[in-house]
Parts: structure tokens; sequence; C-alpha cells
């Protein structure tokens, strides 16, 4: 599978189910002033999930550039990067839960093939203010996947965002591919770091606008954001280990094993070349283009 041919089928499969396809935003957020970069595929759109008309209606769905720099010290593994791209379809104010999650399943069981045992999904465990999210397991049970494979976790794991300090949020059903490898300890789980589980999509249920005192209130609407790893997606669909085996990636590591020549290098630093590499790239090419600088996205840029 080609990184273009699963852009399409995704962005194909969610028009067939009347969502209006929405080009990719700017790096530089130009909807939501709490953060420096587009780190999910929520920023450009937050004016619509507090209420705003869309001018595309009320299902879309998107290719979104991404960089995430709080994962930086994590890049070099097999499936952390900084800059990535996040399909995503939105429902704002139109579905919910079931039809989310349904579409979800049958786009990676039905159209990409991937077994359901290979998957196993979280949900919100709940808490003082939001309780727990037995809704979601249902459809998820609904569709086929047994009580096994789904597991609760709280905030720490199954809520998202805001990434800022104020803005849209909600509990997430998270989905992960469980890789083969043997279980870490006996309570290794989709939350265990061991490399076992790999998230790919996460459908965040966005319901609720976290104040400047960090309260909650609920918005308008009930929105869904979905952000499933591109990257992730095309290594397990290819059965690869890691990013680093995918097209995206392989003749930036080649061009870099040209450059070093002989010379040794340990191969998460390589890998950690590549994939900084990209992501300056990707910035300094955005339209807003972004130069290094000593402040805000140009010094993440040096950095
Ligand atoms: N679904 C997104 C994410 O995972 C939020 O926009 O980051």
């Amino acid at each position: 599978m080609k990184a273009d041919e699963l852009r399409k089928m995704y962005v194909e499969f969610f028009c067939e189910r009347g969502h209006k396809e929405v080009a990719s935003a700017s790096l530089l957020p130009e909807n939501d002033p709490t953060v420096l970069f587009t780190t999910a595929g929520m920023h450009p759109f937050v004016p619509y999930l507090l209420g705003e008309k869309h001018p595309q209606g009320n299902r879309l769905v998107d290719v979104q550039k991404c960089v995430r720099t709080g994962d930086i010290d994590e890049v070099g593994d097999d499936t952390h990067l900084t800059f990535f791209e996040m399909l995503g379809n939105w429902s704002l104010g139109d579905y919910f839960k079931r039809e989310s999650i349904s579409m979800s399943y049958e786009f990676l069981v039905t159209k990409l093939n991937i077994p359901k045992e290979k998957l196993a999904v979280t949900v919100f465990e709940g808490d003082d203010i939001v309780p727990r999210d037995e809704e979601s397991a249902k459809v998820w049970m609904d569709n086929g996947l047994s009580e096994s494979q789904i597991y609760y976790y709280g905030r720490e794991d199954n809520w998202w965002g805001p990434s800022g300090k104020t803005g849209p949020c909600g509990p997430d059903t998270e989905i992960f591919y469980d890789m083969g490898k043997e279980k870490c300890s006996p309570n290794c789980g989709p939350s265990c770091n061991c490399g076992k589980y790999v998230e790919i999509w996460n459908n965040v249920f966005m319901q609720y606008n976290k104040q400047i005192d960090g309260s909650y209130t609920e918005l308008k609407q009930k929105n869904v954001d979905t952000g499933m790893g591109l990257e992730r997606i095309l290594t397990i669909l290819n059965g690869y280990t890691n990013v680093y085996e995918t097209e995206l990636f392989v003749p930036v590591m080649t061009r870099l094993n040209e450059i070093i020549k002989d010379r040794k290098m340990p191969l998460r630093e390589k890998r950690i070349v590549c994939e900084h590499t990209r992501a300056i790239c990707f910035i300094l090419g955005d339209d807003k283009h972004i130069i290094p600088s000593n402040n805000e996205q140009g010094y993440r840029w040096r950095r």
C-alpha cells in the first residue's frame, strides 16, 4: 500500500458517507491562538467545534499536516514522529459515538482488511465530572469486538485536549493494533509502552469546553474529531515493524547513508536525523513559512 493510495481510500470512504473534503491547513494555526503549531487535526476547526457553521457542512474529511514537538524525545523509536499526517473525519454537531465508531470499524476491518483480532480499543473509565463511557464499549461490541479487546482507562489515556489551556475537548476511544509481540507483563495492555500495542486512531467525542479556571462547560453541540496516523497505518498495512521502512522515509535514509558514507552512526540517531529533517522541511515549506529564530515557532524549528 502506498501513502497516496491510503490517503485516497480514506477520503473516498468518508465522502461516500456524506463528508466533504477539506484541504490541509497550514502548520501555523490560524484558528487557534493557544498553540504554536498545528499539533492535531482539531486546531483548524476550533471555531466550528464551538458552534460556528462551516462553509462546507457538518461532515468533513481531511489529511492534516501536524507538528507535535511534545513527542520529540521519543523520536527514534519505531513509531513516534514530530511531523506526521493525520487522517481525520469530523462531525460538527452531526453524528456521534455510534456512527463514528461503526465507520472506523468498517474502514479498518472491511476496507483495509485488518483482522479484527489484531485490534484493541480503549474507552474512558469515567470520573467525578464525566461518566464511564459504556456506550462506546457497547458499540464496539455490537460491531464485533469481544469484551477482552476493550480496556477502560482514565483521563491520562482516554481524554483528549485541549492542547493549550482552553478549548474544545472530551473523552475519546482509541484504537490500537497488536504488533504480535509477547505481553511484557500480565498487566500489559494498550496503555503500556513496550511496543506490543501501537495506537493507530482516536475518536474524540468533543462535547466539552475547558475554561481558563480549569472547569468544563458543555459545548453547544456534540462533535466528533478523529485522527489516524498515516505513517503508522502505512507501516502496519505493509507488514513493516517501524515507520522508517515506509516509502515516506526510505529515500531520506538512503540519502543520509550516502552522506555519512562509512562513518558509524547508531540506528536511533540516524532515524532522528531523518525524522527531524523531514519535519523542518515541512515547516519551512509551509505556505506561511517559518524561519529559524530565537522565539516561538522559529525557536522550535532551530531546536
Ligand atoms: N484526533 C486528534 C488527535 O489525536 C485531535 O484533533 O490529536
